[in-house]
């Protein structure tokens, strides 16, 4: 799905669902849209909201009926645990983020899941390197934000043979405490140097062109969480 939306140069929007409400919502919504969807569940931050295998089921119930192709999505996950129950499961999609791992480290642990995750004919998605840090301290002195370097993320992608990559090129998750700047320069330079598809994480508040821009010049999903709970 991602490389069909490389090829065409636009992106999805992965909406991280946290209730079956979500689901039934955005599936309502898929009907009108007639557009692939990648249904994202972070099991690690929100299993009190809905257990792992709750949200196997309902995203694999309505995955079935959709008559689009439908991913289903594991968002951030950091145990190697997690993603073996995610992949029993039926996920279709995971992502290992051992972005809080230095370089070596990460490449081992993405690597792993690749391996594991491959084996089992499910495609994955690495974050690195580079850091998506939090709104709420966006260019502040305690912004923790690492710009994705470019030889580095094509170093990390060879190593592991990941299928997708989260860059960070400005954007932070959650809501912003000043203007969000994206690095297009830096974007134009990772979608140069690697062939894989680009996600881009902390999708809200980052500004429709912004945001347009990043799905038109190299990112192919663009993950969006906050702005939809914060609506809701
Ligand atoms: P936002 O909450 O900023 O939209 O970020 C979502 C995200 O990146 C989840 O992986």
């Amino acid at each position: 799905m991602l490389e069909r939306l490389k090829a065409g140069g636009y992106a999805l929007v992965a909406l991280i669902i946290m209730t079956i409400i979500h689901v039934e919502l955005l599936f309502k919504l898929l009907k009108k849209l007639n557009q692939p969807l990648v249904l994202s569940f972070a099991a690690e931050v929100h299993d009190s909201m809905l257990s792992l295998e709750e949200a196997a089921l309902i995203g694999r119930y309505y995955a079935e009926k959709a008559k689009v192709d439908v991913a289903l999505h594991l968002d951030h996950g950091t145990k190697f645990d997690t993603i073996k129950k995610a992949i029993a499961y039926g996920f279709t999609s995971v992502m290992i983020d051992a972005s809080s791992c230095d370089f070596e480290e990460n490449v081992r642990r993405t690597k792993e899941v690749v391996e594991y995750a491959h084996a089992r004919g499910v495609v994955v998605e690495a974050m690195r390197i580079g850091h998506v840090g939090s709104g709420e301290t966006y260019a502040t002195d305690e912004d923790d934000s690492i710009y994705t370097e470019v030889e580095a993320a094509k170093k990390f992608v060879e190593l592991t043979g990941v299928d997708s990559l989260a860059i960070s090129i400005g954007t932070a998750h959650g809501h912003y405490k000043s203007t969000p700047v994206i690095n297009f320069e830096r974007l134009h330079e990772i979608r140069e140097a690697l062939d894989i598809p680009l996600v881009l994480h902390g999708g809200s508040s980052s500004g429709d062109e912004n945001l347009r821009r990043c799905a038109t010049e190299g990112i192919s999903k663009i993950n969006v969480f906050t702005d939809f709970v914060v609506a809701a």
